[in-house]
Parts: structure tokens; C-alpha cells; sequence
């Protein structure tokens, strides 16, 4: 349903690669909701996967960027200024990758030279869109930046690797810049902290399958979808959350304040008797 939240606002998607990604279902709702945006991703997710299929859906343009290069980051903002007509209201950071899972390295072998990169483009890239739209000012007053997060960052989960530490490091620099931002600009800056959620990036974690089902059945109103991040997303670049700044905002279903829930309780106790009945605890 829309409701022109973000008529006249001008925004710019970074992170969206198929139809599976979170920052895909922002665009489409963004623009629903009567935004202008721009697109971004790396030269080969933009040859690779199909962000040129949305652009031409959304009546817009791609702008290559590896979130890693501040010189990329200044295009992006120039040329979607210059393609928007204006300043900047809402950006997405929907942007995470981390090559010791890719290579399955666990976290007690890990690659420092893929550390590096991981901290890079799941978290430092976040400082940098911050740190470039600023020294720009790109950025509208009350203008608003979100990025992606996961609970990872504050309770360790089997498989999640260094990717727990780029998320740590993304909410703290999310404190750290919306101070100074807020400051200075009224611009404000937060992470949503998501669900498992079923994309191509989520697939990359060891045992994504179960994590995700255990999430859904700990969650007193399951698993957050892509979809439903969106229709959050739109709530925090609209003009009905402008005091709401240097905050990591859970959208997951309930999970992260779950200790333990009856259905866990009774799983718990079913597998317990299992044990006590089994002939090989005597
Ligand atoms: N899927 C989940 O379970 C889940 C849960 C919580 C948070 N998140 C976060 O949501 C965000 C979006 O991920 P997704 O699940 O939609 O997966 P996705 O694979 O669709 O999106 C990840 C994006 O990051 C882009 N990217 C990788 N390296 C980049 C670089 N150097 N420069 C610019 N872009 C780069 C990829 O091209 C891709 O578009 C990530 O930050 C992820 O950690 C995902």
C-alpha cells in the first residue's frame, strides 16, 4: 500500500543484485512511495546480475561503484545530484561480503588479508558514504542513512565468522558518525539489524538453512522477510522518524529478546527424555 512517504525525496540504493536482495524490495518500495532514486553496485554485480533489469523497472540509472573507493563514492553522489536534480535525502548501505566464508576459512584460521577486506566493504565503506556525503554535502537536512545489520554483532552464532566483527564495527561507526552528523547537519544515521533472510548473500553463511529455521520458530512472530525490511526501511527515510538517529533497530520478528520461548522449552525436554531413553546411556 502506498502512501506517498517519500514523495519528493530523492534517494540512492546501494546493494541491490537480484530479485532476492533486501536493498531490490527498498527500491521498489522507495519509488512506490514516490521517491526518485538512483542505483548502485560493483562493475561486476552490475555485469553479472540483473540491478540493470530494476533500473529499467524504476526508470533510472546504475552507477558502478565498489564501495570501497571514495573516488566511487563521489561519482555516485555527483552523478546522482546531477541525475536527481538536487541534494540527497535517504541513502541505503545494503552492501556485505567477506572472503574467509567465501573460502571457508573458520574463525580460528583466518586470512588477515580477507579480514581486511571483509571490515572494508561490510563496514569502513559505510564511514566512507558517510564521510563523502558530508565533505559533498550531498545530504538534506534531515536527510537519513541506513545500513544492514545482524544480531551477530552482540551474541556470537555458529557460522557467522568475521562477519560478526564487520557488523560490530558498522553499528559502532553508525554511533560515531551520527553523533557528528546529527551535530552538525540534522542528518541522521542507524542500522536495521535483520532476520536470516533468504539472498544471495545470507546463502554464503555456514548452515544458513537451520539458523533460519531456528530464528523462525524462536521468533514470537517469525522470521522478518526482505519485503517486510523494505516497508522498514521506507519508515526510516520518511519525515515520521526524524528524531530517531545513532540506534541499531532490531526487525526480527521478536528474536533478540527471546531467552526461551515454550517451544524451545518443549523440544528441549522432548530431547532430553530421548536421551534418558536411549540404550547407549545405559
Ligand atoms: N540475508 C541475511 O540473512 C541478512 C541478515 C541481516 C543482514 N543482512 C545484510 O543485508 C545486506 C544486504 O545483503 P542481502 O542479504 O540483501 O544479500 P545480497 O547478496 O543480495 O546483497 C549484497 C550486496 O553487496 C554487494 N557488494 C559486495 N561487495 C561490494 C562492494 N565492494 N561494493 C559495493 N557493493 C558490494 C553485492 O554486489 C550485493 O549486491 C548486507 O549488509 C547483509 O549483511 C543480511
Amino acid at each position: 500500500m502506498a502512501n506517498d512517504l517519500l514523495k519528493g525525496k530523492r534517494g540512492i540504493i546501494f546493494g541491490a543484485l537480484n530479485d532476492m536482495s533486501i536493498a531490490w524490495k527498498v527500491a521498489e518500495r522507495a519509488v512506490e512511495e514516490g521517491a526518485t532514486i538512483t542505483l548502485s553496485n560493483t562493475p561486476m554485480a552490475v555485469r553479472m546480475g540483473e540491478t540493470n533489469e530494476l533500473a529499467e523497472k524504476l526508470n533510472t540509472i546504475v552507477i558502478p561503484a565498489d564501495a570501497t573507493s571514495v573516488s566511487d563514492i563521489e561519482e555516485v553522489y555527483k552523478q546522482s545530484m546531477d541525475h536527481l536534480g538536487g541534494k540527497i535525502d535517504f541513502v541505503l548501505h545494503s552492501i556485505g561480503m567477506s572472503p574467509n566464508v567465501r573460502k571457508k576459512r573458520t574463525y580460528d584460521d583466518l586470512d588477515y588479508g580477507f579480514l581486511d577486506k571483509t571490515l572494508n566493504i561490510s563496514a569502513i565503506s559505510f564511514h566512507k558514504m558517510l564521510q563523502v556525503a558530508k565533505k559533498m554535502d550531498a545530504i538534506n537536512e534531515w536527510g537519513s542513512f541506513l545500513a544492514l545489520s545482524y544480531i551477530a554483532a552482540q551474541r556470537t552464532l555458529y557460522g557467522y565468522n568475521d562477519m560478526a566483527d564487520a557488523k560490530a564495527l558498522l553499528e559502532s561507526i553508525t554511533r560515531s558518525f551520527g553523533y557528528i552528523y546529527g551535530r552538525e547537519k540534522n542528518v541522521r544515521v542507524n542500522t536495521i539489524s535483520q532476520s536470516p533472510t533468504k539472498t544471495t548473500a545470507g546463502s554464503g553463511v555456514k548452515g544458513i538453512e537451520k539458523l533460519f529455521d531456528f530464528s523462525e520458530r524462536m521468533s514470537p512472530l517469525g522470521n522478518a522477510t526482505a519485503a517486510e525490511c523494505a516497508d522498514y526501511c521506507i519508515m526510516m527515510f520518511s519525515d515520521l522518524t526524524r528524531k530517531v538517529t545513532m540506534q541499531n533497530l532490531f526487525h526480527d520478528g521478536g528474536f533478540s529478546s527471546i531467552g526461551m520461548s515454550l517451544r524451545a522449552m518443549s523440544q528441549y525436554e522432548k530431547s532430553f527424555d530421548d536421551e534418558q531413553d536411549s540404550p547407549s546411556y545405559g
